[in-house]
């Protein structure tokens, strides 16, 4: 019989015949397979030349390729190619990166930091890890503070004032905010009361007439609570003496008192023990001069409390 017969199309066989009908066809692989088969065995050696591959005894074979970097000590190291050294590697391009910002907050003047798209999205992103490290502690993740405690510096009020001048004289050199004991005068409970009454109509709670009338000659008299506080009780920034008249409390916790009684009992207790106890301690010591700049920056601009005042 003829081959041609049996064959169901045009494929190939090797020729081969067996029990006279058994074929076997040759189906080569396609080319595109084949080629790609040797370029994955060509890759493969170029890869163990190239790269650490095999294991030999205690070590392996380290490979042709290297990877130079520099260490924080900034020294320059060239090593077989490792992952290792890859990390250091870009530990150091992350280091030139900040310095190169640090270098521009450094150079630049405030209002051009503010109007820089780029270096305030730099400074929104190196602040925050600067202010979680080291401010959050005590005026909290957001900046937005604790009564009692620290002030916000979400808010646009300012106890020293909220220029770029003043956050970075405060930073730097910290503050310490002292009010004597009964404002330094020799003040009784009734008089006192007659103060907190005063104090609290300044930020127009509705208070006992009388009281507050008393209370106003105390301020602007014997008390001489004025000569901190201002005659118009908006407080004295080069001292940190607080407004009186906005409705933010710091120390005395009016907001948390509940009723009229007990925010009357609250700005007492702050008149007759005075306060002492708001610090601010000083960072020019701790951080670097581009740090406080860039966290001035971040206060200012980014928390949003910033003040032209
Ligand atoms: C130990 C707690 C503490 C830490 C830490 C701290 N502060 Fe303060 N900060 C205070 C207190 C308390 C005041 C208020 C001082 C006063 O009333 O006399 C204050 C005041 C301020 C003010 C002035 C606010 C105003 O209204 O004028 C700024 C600005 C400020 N802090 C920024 C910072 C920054 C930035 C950091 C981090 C580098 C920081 N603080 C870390 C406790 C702290
Ligand atoms: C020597 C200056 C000085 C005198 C006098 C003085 N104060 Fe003050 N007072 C301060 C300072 C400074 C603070 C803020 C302290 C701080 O932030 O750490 C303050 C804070 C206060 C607060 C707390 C405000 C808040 O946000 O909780 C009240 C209330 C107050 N003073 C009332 C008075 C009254 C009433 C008198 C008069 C009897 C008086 N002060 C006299 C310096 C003074």
């Amino acid at each position: 019989m003829s081959q041609g017969n049996t064959q169901p199309s045009k494929v190939q066989t090797t020729g081969h015949v067996w029990d006279g009908d058994l074929q076997e066809y040759n189906n080569p692989l396609p080319n595109w397979w084949l080629w790609g088969f040797y370029l994955t065995i060509f890759f493969s050696v170029a890869y163990w030349l190239a790269y650490p591959a095999w294991p030999v005894g205690k070590g392996f074979t380290t490979g042709m390729a290297t990877i130079t970097y520099k260490n924080d000590k900034g020294v320059e190291k060239t090593t077989h190619w490792n992952t290792r050294a890859l990390l250091m590697k870009d530990l150091q391009d992350a280091r030139e990166f900040q310095k190169k910002y640090f270098d521009r907050v450094a150079a630049m003047p405030y209002d051009q930091i503010a109007k820089d798209p780029e270096m305030l999205n730099f400074v929104a992103s190196a602040g925050k890890v600067l202010f979680a490290d080291n401010c959050a502690a005590c005026h909290m993740s957001g900046g937005q503070g604790k009564r009692g405690f620290a002030p916000s510096l979400v808010d646009d009020d300012w106890i020293y004032g909220g220029t770029y001048d003043k956050i970075q004289e405060t930073i730097t050199n910290g503050r310490h905010g002292i009010m004597p004991v009964k404002g330094g005068a020799n003040l009784n409970d009734v008089e006192i009361d007659n103060l907190a009454n005063y104090v609290l109509s300044l930020s127009g709670e509705s208070m006992d007439a009388a009281k507050v009338k008393a209370g106003d000659e105390l301020f602007h008299g014997k008390a001489a609570c004025f000569s901190c506080h201002g005659a118009d009780g908006k407080g004295n920034k080069d001292i940190g003496a607080a407004n009186l008249t906005d409705k933010i409390w710091l120390w005395a916790d009016v907001p948390g008192a509940g009723s009229a009684d007990k925010q009357v009992e609250a700005v007492k207790a702050v008149i007759a023990a005075g306060l002492n106890k708001g610090v601010m301690p000083a960072w020019s010591g701790r951080l670097k001069a581009d740090q406080i700049k860039l966290l001035t920056t971040y206060v200012h601009d980014v928390l949003g409390g910033g003040s032209k005042k």
